[in-house]
């Protein structure tokens, strides 16, 4: 199965280092055989039919920043959606930056892949939130394969999970935390009894925070996965504008501590269902499932024959949001056979 990688950022080099992992034992499991035959940041591309070495690939990057000095296969006149183009494949993982106000450049990399009847397989969310019913039909219509669990909550299984592991039952809402950035504040805030000024800088200084943190605190990032788990896992078309958003720039450690002497904690807690499609903070038990710590994320889906299900797990990191896309991907290269 021939994989052309755009994007190669931290989740990027985190899919060539699982490939590098877990290759063979992929092709001894499921017959599948994974070579990257293209990859391309915003330099330019390495492209080589015959496979790049995983491993060069990340050493070329970390030294370099650049994926178009890989030795003899590097080419800085190629790049992004021209790659496209050149190179022969047939699975594109797309691992680019979101961007909520275009959905650019997943939603033309993605459209292209599917019209040339190549599966594709993003961690991104801007394109999902904006252009969700556009991507799925037009994957349907040119039956190709599209797959996007690391979009939503990174590692943490959750549409795989509900439409592999629940078939039977229908599920009628989700609630959770599918912000770890948030997730973490809400939590220092609530062990220190910090301000949310020091936290954010805290987490900032730890890398866990964006220098432009507006995304995550202001619910932004939650909200595009409400609107992904909305339509792919509750068949409720929706797109990013129809989420109510409310961040948590606005908690103060008062509140907290408040919510704290009652049992109570502070999260940011997105709800989902056909009647409400909500981002905001929320008063939540202690030692309920949603007492998650850190940059953890959780989802409790309302379920008719099974109850509540709660899934937890890792909702970024480089390797973690790469185990996601490469089981996406194993289960494209499943379906192949
Ligand atoms: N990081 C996580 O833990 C995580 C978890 C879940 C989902 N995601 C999503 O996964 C995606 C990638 O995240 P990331 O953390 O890897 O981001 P990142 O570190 O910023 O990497 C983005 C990569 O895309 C490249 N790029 C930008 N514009 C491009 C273009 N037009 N054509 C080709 N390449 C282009 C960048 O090139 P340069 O290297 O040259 O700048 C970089 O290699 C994002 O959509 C993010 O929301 C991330």
């Amino acid at each position: 199965m021939k994989i052309c990688l755009i994007g190669f950022g931290a989740v990027g080099q985190g899919v060539a280092k699982a490939i590098s992992l877990k290759k063979e034992n992929i092709r001894n499991k499921f017959n599948i055989d994974l070579k990257i035959v293209g990859v391309s940041d915003s330099s330019g591309s390495a492209i080589n039919q015959d496979g790049l070495d995983e491993e060069l690939l990340i050493d070329t990057k970390s030294k370099t920043n650049k994926v178009s000095n890989y030795p003899k296969y590097g080419e800085g006149n190629i790049q992004g959606i021209e790659l496209l183009n050149v190179v022969d494949y047939d699975c594109l993982v797309e691992a680019t930056p979101t961007n909520i106000k275009t959905g650019e450049p997943a939603k033309s990399l993605t459209l292209k892949a599917i019209t040339d009847k190549k599966d594709v397989v993003t961690s991104n969310k801007g394109h999902l939130a904006l252009f969700f019913k556009e991507l799925i039909d037009k994957a349907k219509g040119n039956n190709v394969k599209f797959k996007f669990e690391a979009s939503v909550g990174g590692a943490m299984p959750i549409i795989n999970f509900s439409k592999n592991t629940l078939p039977s039952s229908k599920i009628e809402s989700i609630a959770g935390i599918l912000n770890g950035t948030t997730n973490f504040i809400l939590s220092r805030m609530t062990t220190e009894g910090s301000s949310y000024k020091d936290t954010l800088e805290e987490s900032q200084a730890l890398g866990i925070a964006e220098t432009d943190p507006t995304q995550d605190v202001e619910g932004i990032d939650a909200a595009c996965k409400a609107v992904i788990l909305a339509n792919s896992i509750l068949d409720i078309d929706c797109v990013y504008d129809d989420i109510e958003i409310e961040g948590i720039s606005n908690i103060s450690s008062e509140a907290i501590k408040l919510a704290k002497k009652e049992g109570y904690l502070i999260k940011l807690i997105a709800e989902i269902s056909k009647d409400n499609l909500k981002v905001a903070p929320r008063l939540v038990k202690k030692n309920s499932p949603y007492s998650v710590e850190g940059t953890l994320n959780m989802a409790t889906l309302k379920t008719d024959l099974a109850g509540n299900v709660t899934v937890v797990g890792k909702g970024a990191g480089s390797l973690e949001t790469a185990s996601a896309i490469l089981t996406d991907v194993i289960n494209v290269g499943k379906s192949k056979k």
